[in-house]
């Protein structure tokens, strides 16, 4: 099959990532089954994609009848087996790897054989989630950004066992809704990551060692570097839970005190401070 013939993606978590990445492959008009654990999750997950593509019709980046087409192409469910016909799947479940090891073993008895197994995976290793299925070739790294509706890049990641055609696939897939793709080899952070966690960790070193302020550190990255928003308003965007967990991968691949996720760090994860999606993490959101 090629990327053109996909008629319908399985999605697996519908949190951050997973209702972005539906969002994403519905508004190029393809249906999307997307499964989480329980209907509340499920029902949030949906919520924010209404959201999302409320947002775009405001700012006039869609019409009112592309919503509801977007919307029409979503199925939410609850059990995993509703994704047996799908062509594609992109897993987006949470970063933690017995989660995904176990979800891929799963995947694996209820697609098809012959469907690529993607992984939204901002950290672990594809082949370590290839390992666990009978289709390594076929299971690819499809790493989107937060927010997916709004950020152009997806970051393609070849496991050691992956095949070519499969990376072609997930490149051409990327492109036909409306990503430009670049290619990674299997290493913690892919690309992205590698660059980004030293940097955010180096700002919350600043902010714990009382170097400069919370305000100072971001208005200094937005006015002086031009990025849209500051390494401390960005992790609240991200999830400090996440950013700990992405840093743990990286510290356990390099042994390198770079990638070590700051004490400040973690001690607001353990606050129960995430960033946005508690309401509270640098900034505040209630
Ligand atoms: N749908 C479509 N377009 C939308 C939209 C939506 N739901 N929401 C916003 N947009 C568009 C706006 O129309 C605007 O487009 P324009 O520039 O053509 O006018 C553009 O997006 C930016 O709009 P705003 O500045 O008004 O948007 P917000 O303030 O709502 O959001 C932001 C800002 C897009 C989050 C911006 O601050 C940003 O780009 N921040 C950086 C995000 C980033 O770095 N993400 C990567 C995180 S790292 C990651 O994901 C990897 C992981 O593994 C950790």
């Amino acid at each position: 099959m090629s990327p053109d013939q996909v008629k319908k993606v399985g999605v697996i978590g519908c949190g951050i990532m997973g209702s972005g990445i539906t969002e994403v492959v519905a508004r190029s008009g393809i249906a999307v089954t997307v499964v989480e654990i329980n209907e509340d999750a499920l029902e949030r997950g949906i919520g924010k994609i209404e959201t999302s593509a409320k947002k775009a019709v405001a700012r006039g980046k869609m019409s009112e009848e592309a919503r509801d087409a977007l919307l029409a192409c979503i199925e939410p469910s609850t059990e995993l087996e509703a994704i047996a016909d799908v062509d594609l799947v992109v897993e987006a479940a949470s970063e933690d790897v017995d989660v995904k090891l176990a979800l891929f073993r799963q995947l694996d008895a209820v697609v098809r054989p012959g469907v690529i197994l993607a992984t939204n995976t901002s950290s672990i290793s594809i082949v370590e989630l290839g390992e666990v299925t009978q289709r390594p070739d076929k299971v690819v790294g499809m790493h989107f950004f937060n927010p997916p509706a709004v950020m152009k890049l997806l970051e393609i990641v070849r496991g050691l066992l992956t095949s070519e055609e499969t990376v072609e696939f997930a490149r051409r897939f990327g492109e036909r809704v409306g990503k430009t793709t670049v290619l990674s080899k299997d290493r913690a952070g892919f690309i992205v990551n590698w660059l980004l966690m030293p940097y955010l960790n180096s700002a919350v070193r600043m902010l714990e060692e009382g170097f400069a302020t919370r305000e100072d550190i971001d208005n200094a990255v937005v006015l002086g570097l031009a990025h849209p928003m500051g390494p401390l308003a960005l992790l609240d965007l991200i999830g400090l839970d996440t950013a700990v967990y992405i840093s743990n991968v990286l510290y356990d691949e390099f042994k390198d005190h770079l990638y070590a996720p700051p004490t400040l760090l973690k001690r607001m994860v353990m606050a129960g401070q995430l960033g946005r999606k508690s309401g509270k993490g640098f900034y505040d959101y209630s």
